[in-house]
């Protein structure tokens, strides 16, 4: 299809920008013409800056929420030496030399980036041109980002293919691309942070290539990187600052991350081949029966007829509305699995209904692409075409009259089981890419957002009332706008539970903090210990879910004998107590862009130690959580970020910076609290009590506290606490209201407060 659809590349002339020529001043910066381009440099009034070459501007995009920010009127061009251009501005300074390299520097004058005049290869018979970035950053700079990577998260030296890819199989850390790629960078130096995002959806690559210090010789090497795209616009959005402010920044630009209901914070339940109602039922009374929470169960595609979406296996699920009601009686909520491929077969109402709209993806020829996945042949929606994301987004209706309250997409890269080749649609076939037309080359790494699009739109329109909850394998920059994401197929395996951690962390700086991995793993069976450790991991993560392929084993609790049984009942007690602090963090996240989820070094990204630290991260800013990765481990080393860390289990004091070994017995793995942190958890009524731990003498501490209303779209209540030392005592103050607490109902903050961290005979 491809060989009658696409042109052949024949012969290509390269082109560099040339020597200036001139300029011309706009808002925000201007234009900056060469021989043979011409690159718009524009500071938009959210601090993030613009560039691009041969007339690309901000729009279109599949990543900006609402296109470009303002221009901002006090970035002006002005002469550089040299012959050079610049755009001083509040955040970054934007440095163009005469033959067209771009410099990113700190309001300082730091470098945090150097651009090389770019390349592009254009066939001479026309068609897209390819081209080349080539920059460099700071010796010691690290690499993270580039979508959810099982390398990382450090991205380390090594070639990063941007393609949204199903591994066809599970994956370990050596794998990639994966489901989610993305051209986004968050590049961390001593000099300071910067995100940079290549806003292009085609093909590509990103050669990783960390520097070297020459350990005083003077010899250092800079880091670098090479972005090769195989076509589309040359343009890019740069953010400086520190990761918090960087983070905040991507978020303004790309678009707020969609905030689950409460329930989707709790534990989900999932299996490929439940077997029919009646398993449900024994898997739900089996977490009731032992006293462990479950707030969700995933039904998998074996529970539609034939594997095709929005209709029901009959024989297997009867009745699913009822189903839904009981289940919702124990708290417990249906989420149904939406695959994007429809059961090509006249007489299927989801087919019918798509041919009538011309719903589906055709070749260049204009005949019906198909493909094979799970119900056998089959085409896909076009969801680059407004008019049938809407015609997508209606058939929900489907699922929430069956009783489901969130929605599971996947096979969205999209996929086609292929014999060869990719396992994916042909580079040929055409979308609408929003009326402008175009083909699967540019098309492909935004499937799975736009479908992400269409379900939550239709879920807005059809349940107004409520937020929907969404999470989606595939994806592209800005999918946080309609939710999260999950690890995918992650082997089974001691590999595959670090490789669970680098795509939460890895993604949560691409600005997707929601997701987490199939605890125990995805195929096969875990021994009961990495079971274990897979399930305390997940019980920190935002997306908690257990679930397994077809023939895999099985994956509750009590499948692993007693002491798994006990030590996963206390990680879901916790998990359970922990809830209005996941709620906090949606929020923060949602109102910020900062991740629950965060790497060791995001307080500090001046550490080197910490920013080579993978095995620990950050969940939020009270909690440091230190997961065992290796067989037979019952202790572990844990780098801490400086300040003083309580082991909350033992209640032991730590100072950091420093590297300290902590018990970690089967029972649990190690959780520390920054001194200071005020952490709203629930009480053993179901409201809200306040955690405090003592601030260092001398120092005061605080938190902030997120109360849900509800599930709809009612602004939330937050309120803001310290807590200090007065007296020789620790006192917690809302609004300047003190209470003085150590385990008593507190009067004045309104709320009970515990106070731990207090070494015996202080109290
Ligand atoms: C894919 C998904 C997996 C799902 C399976 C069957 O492999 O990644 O989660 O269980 O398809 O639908």
């Amino acid at each position: 299809m491809d060989a009658a659809g696409l042109a052949p590349r024949g012969v290509e002339r390269a082109r560099v920008p040339g020597p200036v020529t001139g300029v011309e001043p706009g808002p925000g910066g201007g234009v900056v013409r060469f021989a043979r381009s011409e690159l718009r440099v524009r500071v938009t009034t959210g601090g993030a800056v613009f560039w691009g070459w041969d007339g690309a501007e901000p729009d279109p995009s599949y990543a900006l929420v609402s296109g470009s920010p303002e221009a901002d009127p006090r970035a002006v061009l002005e002469p550089d030496k040299e012959g050079g251009w610049r755009v001083v501005s509040e955040r970054a300074t934007v440095v163009v030399s005469r033959h067209g390299a771009v410099e990113l520097r700190t309001p300082g004058g730091l470098m945090l980036r150097r651009d090389l005049p770019p390349r592009w290869w254009e066939p001479v018979g026309g068609g897209a041109a390819r081209w080349l970035q080539r920059s460099q950053v700071a010796a010691d700079a690290r690499f993270f980002g580039l979508g959810g990577r099982a390398q990382g998260p450090r991205l380390r030296t090594g070639t990063y293919r941007l393609w949204n890819t199903d591994p066809g199989g599970s994956f370990g850390p050596g794998d990639g691309p994966l489901y989610i790629t993305m051209p986004v960078q968050l590049v961390v130096a001593d000099v300071g942070s910067h995100l940079v995002f290549h806003d292009n959806t085609w093909d590509g690559t990103v050669v990783v290539r960390e520097g070297e210090e020459g350990a005083g010789s003077g010899h250092d090497r800079a880091g670098s990187c090479e972005v090769r795209m195989d076509g589309g616009p040359l343009r890019c959005w740069v953010m400086v600052g520190t990761p918090a402010r960087v983070l905040h920044t991507w978020a303004s630009l790309t678009g707020p991350p969609a905030l689950p209901p409460a329930w989707a914070l709790g534990h989900h339940h999932a299996r490929w081949g439940f077997g029919g109602e009646q398993e449900v039922r024994r898997i739900v009374a089996g977490y009731r029966e032992r006293g462990l929470p479950l707030d969700a169960v995933h039904l998998d595609i074996d529970h539609y007829e034939e594997h095709q979406v929005f209709t029901v296996d009959k024989e297997t699920y009867p009745h699913l509305p009822q189903l839904a009601d009981e289940l919702l009686k124990d708290g417990v909520r249906l989420v149904s699995i939406v695959d994007p491929a429809v059961k090509a077969e006249p007489g299927n109402e989801v087919y019918d209904s798509g041919r009538a709209t011309d719903a589906f993806v055709r070749d260049a020829s204009g005949r019906t692409v198909h493909g094979v996945v799970w119900p056998g042949r089959a085409v896909y929606p076009d969801f680059t075409d407004a008019r049938v994301r809407t015609w997508w987004g209606g058939l929900y209706k489907e699922r929430l009259a069956q009783g489901f309250a969130g929605f599971w997409h996947d096979m969205n890269e999209p996929v086609s089981f292929a014999a060869f080749g990719e396992p994916t649609l042909p580079r040929s076939a055409r979308h609408a890419l929003e009326g402008r037309g175009g083909d699967h080359r540019e098309a492909h790494n935004v499937y799975g957002l736009a479908m992400a699009r269409a379900g939550y739109e239709g879920l807005r329109e059809l349940h107004p009332q409520e937020r929907p909850f969404l999470f989606s394998r595939s994806g592209w920059a800005g999918m946080q706008r309609y939710g999260g994401t999950w690890s995918g197929d992650v082997a089974t395996g001691w590999p595959g539970l670090r490789a669970s951690l680098s795509l939460v962390l890895g993604l949560g700086l691409c600005g997707v903090p929601y997701s987490g991995p199939d605890v125990g793993g995805f195929d096969g069976s875990p021994s009961p210990e990495l079971y274990l450790r897979w399930f305390q991991l997940g019980s920190y993560l935002p997306l908690f879910r257990t679930h397994a392929a077809l023939r895999a084993g099985r994956r509750e609790p009590w499948e692993f004998g007693p002491d798994v049984l006990e030590h996963a009942r206390v990680a879901l007690v916790e998990r359970r107590r922990l809830l209005p602090y996941f709620v906090t963090l949606a929020h923060l996240a949602r109102r910020t862009g900062t991740p629950y989820v965060r790497p060791l070094w995001w307080g500090c990204p001046e550490d080197r130690a910490l920013r080579d630290c993978e095995d620990a991260f950050l969940l939020g800013d009270c909690l440091l959580v230190a997961p065992v990765f290796e067989p037979g481990a019952v202790r572990r080393t844990v780098r801490l970020p400086p300040g003083r860390w309580y082991d909350t289990a033992t209640g032991q004091a730590y100072e950091g910076p420093a590297r300290v070994l902590l018990e970690a017995p089967l029972s649990r793995i190690p959780v520390l609290a920054r001194a200071g942190a005020v952490l709203p958890v629930r009480g053993a009524d179901g409201g809200i009590e306040l955690e405090v731990w003592a601030p260092a003498p001398g120092r005061t501490g605080g938190g902030l506290v997120v109360r849900d209303a509800g599930d709809g779209w009612e602004q939330p209540e937050i309120e803001r606490f310290t807590a200090r030392w007065i007296g020789g005592r620790v006192v917690v103050e809302r609004d300047g209201r003190a209470a003085e607490d150590a385990g008593e109902a507190a009067g004045e903050v309104g709320l009970r407060v515990t106070v731990r961290g207090i070494p015996q005979g202080q109290m």
